[in-house]
C-alpha cells in the first residue's frame, strides 16, 4: 500500500540550474519557473539567496522572484544560509524558506564554510523570523546517504540533524543524497531513521541520480511511505560543492513512474516535458530525463 498522493517539489530552477557553468539570464529562468508554474506544481523551488561568490548562477534570485508569474496555490521555496539570505528572501516574496544543513561535518565545512553545530546556530534566527514572518520554513539534511568526502554517514548522524532541524521548527525536512550513492534498502533504513525523529507524512526524499538509482530509491521510499519527493525537470543539476554530483532525479521520469503506480501528483506531464524542452534548447543540449526525450521523439 503505496501513498495515492504525492506531493512533488520542483528544484530544477534552483538545484538544476546552480550548478550551470554558463550565466542563465533572469528572463530564461523566469520562463521555466512560469512553466513549471502552469504544469501545476504546489511548490517550486526558485531561488536561493546565497553568497554570489560562493554560487554566481544564482545571483539573480532576486529579479527572478520579482519577474515570475504566481500561481495561486503555488508555494515559491528560497534557500536562506543565514539571515543575510532570510532577509532577501523575504524582501522577494517567497512562501517557504530552506536552511540547509548536513549531516557530515566535512560537507557542511566546505559548503557551507562551517561545523555542523555553528550551522544550527546560524539557522536559529532564521527559523524565528520565518515564524514571525509567517513563512514556512523547510530543512535539508544533505549527505543523508554518503558524503562525497568523509565516505560513510552513519545514521545516528542523520537522527541528529534531523531532530536539531525538528527543534528549530521545521514543517518539512528533506533527506538528501547529495551525490546520488544510495540503494533502496539503505534507503528505507535512512527514511525509517528520519522518521523516528520527524513525522513520516512531513519528509522528502531528494535524490541524485548520479549512480542511476534515484528511481529504486524513491520506490523504496514510497514503500515505507514517504510522500513528498524533489525532482529537477530534465534532470538538470548538481550541487558545485559535491564534485562529480549529477542531476537531480528527472521530473518527468518521477511523473512517469507514479502514474503507472496509478499515484497522484496534479501535476500535468507533457507541460513538464515542454518545460524540459524549452531549458535543455536554452542551454544548447539535449534533456537528461529518459522519459522526457522518449515523449519528445514520439
Ligand atoms: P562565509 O564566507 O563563511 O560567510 O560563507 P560570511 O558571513 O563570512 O560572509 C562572507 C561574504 O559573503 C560577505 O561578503 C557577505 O556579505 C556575503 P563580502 O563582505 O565578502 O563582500 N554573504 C552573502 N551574500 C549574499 N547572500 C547571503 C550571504 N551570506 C554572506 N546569504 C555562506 C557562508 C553560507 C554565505 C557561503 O558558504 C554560501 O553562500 N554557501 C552556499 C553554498 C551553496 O549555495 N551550495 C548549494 C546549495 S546546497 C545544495 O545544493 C544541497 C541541496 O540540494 C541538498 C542536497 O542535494 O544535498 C539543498
Ligand atoms: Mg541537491
Amino acid at each position: 500500500n503505496l501513498p495515492q498522493h504525492v506531493k512533488i517539489v520542483e528544484v530544477g530552477p534552483r538545484d538544476g540550474l546552480q550548478n550551470e557553468k554558463e550565466a542563465v539570464s533572469a528572463r530564461v529562468k523566469i520562463e521555466l519557473v512560469d512553466r513549471l508554474s502552469r504544469a501545476g506544481f504546489m511548490n517550486i523551488e526558485a531561488a536561493s539567496f546565497v553568497s554570489p561568490k560562493w554560487v554566481p548562477q544564482m545571483a539573480t534570485s532576486a529579479e527572478v522572484m520579482a519577474g515570475i508569474e504566481r500561481r495561486p496555490g503555488t508555494l515559491y521555496s528560497a534557500l536562506t544560509p543565514n539571515m543575510q539570505g532570510f532577509e532577501a528572501a523575504l524582501a522577494a516574496g517567497a512562501g517557504e524558506v530552506v536552511i540547509f544543513g548536513s549531516a557530515s561535518e566535512a560537507f557542511s565545512h566546505k559548503n557551507i564554510n562551517c561545523s555542523i553545530a555553528e550551522s544550527i546556530a546560524r539557522f536559529e534566527p532564521v527559523a524565528r523570523a520565518a515564524r514571525e514572518h509567517g513563512l514556512r520554513l523547510r530543512g535539508s539534511v544533505s549527505c543523508a546517504f554518503g558524503c562525497p568526502y568523509q565516505g560513510e554517514v552513519p545514521l545516528e548522524a542523520v537522527a541528529d540533524v534531523v531532530g536539531r532541524m525538528r527543534d528549530l521548527g521545521c514543517d518539512e525536512i528533506d533527506i538528501a543524497d547529495t551525490i546520488g550513492v544510495s540503494t533502496p534498502r539503505k534507503t528505507q533504513a535512512v527514511m525509517q531513521t528520519a522518521a523516528r525523529a520527524f513525522a513520516l507524512e512531513r519528509i522528502s526524499g531528494h535524490f541524485h541520480d548520479t549512480y542511476g538509482q534515484a528511481l529504486a530509491n524513491i520506490y523504496a521510499s514510497l514503500e515505507v511511505g514517504v510522500a513528498i519527493f524533489h525532482s529537477s525537470v530534465a534532470g538538470l543539476g548538481g550541487c558545485p560543492y559535491a564534485r562529480g554530483a549529477t542531476g537531480n532525479v528527472a521530473t518527468e521520469d518521477v511523473l512517469y513512474l507514479l502514474d503507472g503506480l496509478g499515484i497522484q501528483t496534479g501535476v500535468d506531464l507533457q507541460q513538464v516535458v515542454d518545460a524540459g524542452a524549452f531549458i535543455s534548447a536554452q542551454l544548447g543540449r539535449k534533456g537528461a530525463s529518459r522519459v522526457g526525450n522518449a515523449l519528445l521523439a514520439k
